[in-house]
This record gives structure tokens, C-alpha cells and sequence, in this order.
């Protein structure tokens, strides 16, 4: 005859209880810690800087009007707003707008660094178009513009753009955008809007841990904590966007696609190529679904002309007297190499016919 096992027969309830205890520990943690005072998630990162202590940048405003915000919206989504006189105001170009360039979203998953693979996914995923301007979220959280090797290409032009943020829009207001610079209110009215976009806590995607942590250092942190607290949030996001220039890859070092993944190569297009060269967009070389379009692209693919997208993507082209529009070229952290070949891979499979076509 089998005795029960006294030790087996105590083990079942004392299990029990454990995966209760368990679960219901789980169940605490996957609640949202709530958030500490001062600092919450829609804290603007400049006003948290401050308070611990860093200095108030140059084109720093306390007021956020919401009626400016709308006009300074609609100068860099549509070249113009109905003003304080209540009259339509002005185009500020004839030829773009901010956003043919610039988004206004976040557009890179993870602001510490920028990756053109992911802020391709990222833009598909929600819906954003990929391009050669950085966005203009969290501009006014830069403390520097036009780095890199902008400065290289454009010397004495940027130097003064650099160190302020209005500067650095009178400039893109007449060199990228080909137009006027804004009247002051204007500006004004954009600068509203650019702080209205500004980073907040919650795009840096602290932990509750984090949160508290700055919350102390806030409240009573001494100054070197406080020193340090910024020095930790401005390795969170670019306080200047870096920018390399790329050369065209010569003829003979041209892949064609080869090793291009096609599928990524028509997000390329659709997502950025498309934005400008659609029909009905800023230029009138229309750049379609069609397959003589392909056919046509794929015939300068191995040329040293502007019509090759080795050449075009890492050029652009320049504004002439009389005909302003022109293409901003990509740098390296806005399109890179692979995708390129990407690119290439999407326009020989559109164009059809043997890999050794022309
Ligand atoms: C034809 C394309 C184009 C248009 C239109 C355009 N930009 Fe730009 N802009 C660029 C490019 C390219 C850069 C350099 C890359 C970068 O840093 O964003 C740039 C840079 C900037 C910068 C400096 C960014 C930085 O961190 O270095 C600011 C500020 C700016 N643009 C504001 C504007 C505003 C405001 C408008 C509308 C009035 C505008 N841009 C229109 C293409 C354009
Ligand atoms: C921000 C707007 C913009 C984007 C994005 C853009 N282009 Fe352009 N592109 C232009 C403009 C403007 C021109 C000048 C066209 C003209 O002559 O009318 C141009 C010119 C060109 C030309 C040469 C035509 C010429 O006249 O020299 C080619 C080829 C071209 N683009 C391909 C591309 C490809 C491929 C992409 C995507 C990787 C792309 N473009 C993305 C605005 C853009």
C-alpha cells in the first residue's frame, strides 16, 4: 500500500500560493509608476534645463500664444498666414514651402542617434516623409545649426547662421527655400510655433526610475548634480545635427543595385523621392509609377550626369537665376550608401528586362 507523501502533499498548496504572490507582484509592476512632481511628461526639455540651472538660450521666449503658434504653423506648412492686420500674408517663396524639406514630427526613433535605416522605418511607419532637411521638432532644442560639413561647403554664409536659431532661418528662408526672409513678426509668429515643438520629457523615454531620479536633483541636488543632470540630458538628443557630404560613387565603383534590397528602394522613392517629384509637387520632372519613367532613370544610372540618382542624390543641383527651384543633395546621415543601392535595385526591377539592360 502507498502512503501519500507528507512533503509532496504540503508543496501543492505552498506552490499555489507562490504563483499567486507572483503574479499579482507582476501585475504592480506593469502599472505606470506615477510621475513625481515638478517634472512631468510634457515638461519642455529647454524649461527643465533651466531650472537645473543651464543657461537661457538666445531665442528663448517665455509666452506661447496660441494664436501666434497657428500663423507661425501655417508660414512653415503653407509660405503664409492671414497676419495680425488680418490680411493673407505674402508667400515666402514662390517656389517651396518649409515642409517640402523639413518635417515637424519626430522622425528618428531614438534621438541619440541619427540612422537613416531607422528613421526610414520609422517615417513608413507613421506615415512621414524621408528627406534631405532635418526635422524641425526639437530645432529650437539645438544649440547650434548648419554644422558639419555645411560650414566646410558654405564658410563665411554659415558661420553667422550657426549661432542662432533666427539667423539660421533667415538663411534657409532665402538659400534652401529660394524666397524672402520673414518679417518680424513673422518670425516671431515661427517662433511660437517652433517652441510649441520643442522636445518634452516624454520623447526622451525615460524609466519612472530616471524620472525620479531627475525630480531630486531638481528639487535638492547640489550644483554639481545639477551640472551633471544636464550634461546626462544632452547626451539624449543631437544639440547639433551632424552632416557629412558624400561624393557620387565614381561610374566604376557603382554596384547598380546588385546587392540592393528592392523593396526598401521603393519606400525610398515613394517616401522621398516622390514628396517633391510627384505631379502637382515643386517640380515639373515628374518622377511616377511609370515604366518608361524607370527605364529612363536606369539609362544614367552608369553616367557621370546629374540625371544619374549616384550623382543627383549626392549633388543636388543649385538654383539658377530663373529658375530657383533646385534639389538639396542628401548627406550620410540622410540617406545612406546601402540605401542607395536599395534605390537603384527598386528603379532596374520597375524598369523590367534583363539585369544587363541599359
Ligand atoms: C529646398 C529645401 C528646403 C526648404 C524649402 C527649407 N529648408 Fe531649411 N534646410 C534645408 C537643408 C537641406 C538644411 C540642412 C540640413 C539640416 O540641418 O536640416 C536646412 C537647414 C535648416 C536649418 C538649420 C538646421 C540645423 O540644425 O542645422 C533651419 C533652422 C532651417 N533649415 C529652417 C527652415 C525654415 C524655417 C524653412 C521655411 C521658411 C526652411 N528651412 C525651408 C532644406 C530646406
Ligand atoms: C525636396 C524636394 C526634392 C526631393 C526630396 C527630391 N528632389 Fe529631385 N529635384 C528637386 C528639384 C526642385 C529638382 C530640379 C528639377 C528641375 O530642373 O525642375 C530636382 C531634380 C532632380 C533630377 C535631375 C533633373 C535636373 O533637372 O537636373 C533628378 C534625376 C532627381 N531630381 C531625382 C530625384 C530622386 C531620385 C530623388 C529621391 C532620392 C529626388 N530627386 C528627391 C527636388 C527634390
Amino acid at each position: 500500500m502507498m502512503h501519500p507523501n507528507p512533503i509532496k502533499k504540503g508543496i501543492i498548496p505552498v506552490l499555489l500560493l507562490a504563483v499567486v504572490a507572483l503574479m499579482a507582484a507582476q501585475k504592480r509592476s506593469l502599472q505606470p509608476e506615477p510621475i513625481p512632481p515638478p517634472y512631468g511628461l510634457n515638461s519642455g526639455l529647454t524649461e527643465v534645463l533651466m531650472e537645473l540651472g543651464d543657461k537661457k538660450p538666445l531665442h528663448y521666449t517665455t509666452s506661447r500664444d496660441t494664436a501666434m503658434i497657428r500663423m507661425g504653423r501655417e508660414i512653415i506648412r503653407n509660405g503664409r498666414t492671414r497676419g495680425p492686420d488680418g490680411k493673407l500674408s505674402r508667400k515666402q517663396s514662390n517656389f517651396f514651402t518649409c515642409t517640402d524639406c523639413h518635417n515637424t514630427a519626430i522622425e528618428d526613433p531614438d534621438l541619440r542617434y541619427s540612422n537613416p535605416d531607422a528613421r526610414l522605418d520609422y517615417a513608413i511607419k507613421n506615415h512621414l516623409p524621408f528627406l534631405q532637411g532635418t526635422t524641425l521638432y526639437g530645432i529650437v532644442n539645438r544649440e547650434s545649426w548648419y554644422n558639419g560639413d555645411y560650414l566646410k561647403k558654405y564658410g563665411d554664409l554659415v558661420r553667422g547662421a550657426r549661432d542662432t536659431l533666427m539667423n539660421a532661418i533667415d538663411l534657409c528662408c532665402t538659400e534652401c527655400a529660394q524666397g524672402r526672409k520673414l518679417e518680424s513678426w513673422e518670425i516671431k509668429a515661427v517662433m511660437h510655433y517652433l517652441w510649441s515643438i520643442q522636445y518634452k520629457l516624454k520623447d526622451l523615454h525615460l524609466t519612472p526610475e530616471q524620472y525620479k531620479q531627475l525630480n531630486a536633483r531638481v528639487k535638492n541636488g547640489s550644483s554639481k548634480d545639477q551640472q551633471e543632470a544636464i550634461a546626462w540630458f544632452k547626451q539624449q538628443f543631437f544639440t547639433a545635427s551632424p552632416a557629412t557630404f558624400l561624393h557620387p560613387k565614381s561610374v566604376e565603383n557603382r554596384s547598380l543595385g546588385a546587392k540592393g534590397n528592392a523593396e526598401n528602394g521603393k519606400k525610398i522613392y515613394q517616401a522621398s523621392c516622390q514628396h517633391c517629384h510627384a505631379p502637382g509637387r515643386v517640380t515639373h520632372y515628374i518622377l511616377d509609377e511609370n515604366k518608361l519613367t524607370f527605364k529612363q532613370l536606369r539609362r544614367h544610372l552608369k553616367r557621370p550626369t546629374r540625371f544619374s540618382v549616384y550623382q543627383i542624390t549626392r549633388k543636388g543641383t543649385y538654383a539658377m537665376p530663373g529658375y530657383r527651384p533646385y534639389m538639396p543633395q542628401y548627406t550620410k546621415e540622410r540617406m545612406s550608401d546601402s540605401q542607395l543601392e536599395d534605390l537603384v535595385a527598386y528603379i532596374r526591377q520597375q524598369a523590367g528586362g534583363n539585369a544587363s539592360d541599359q
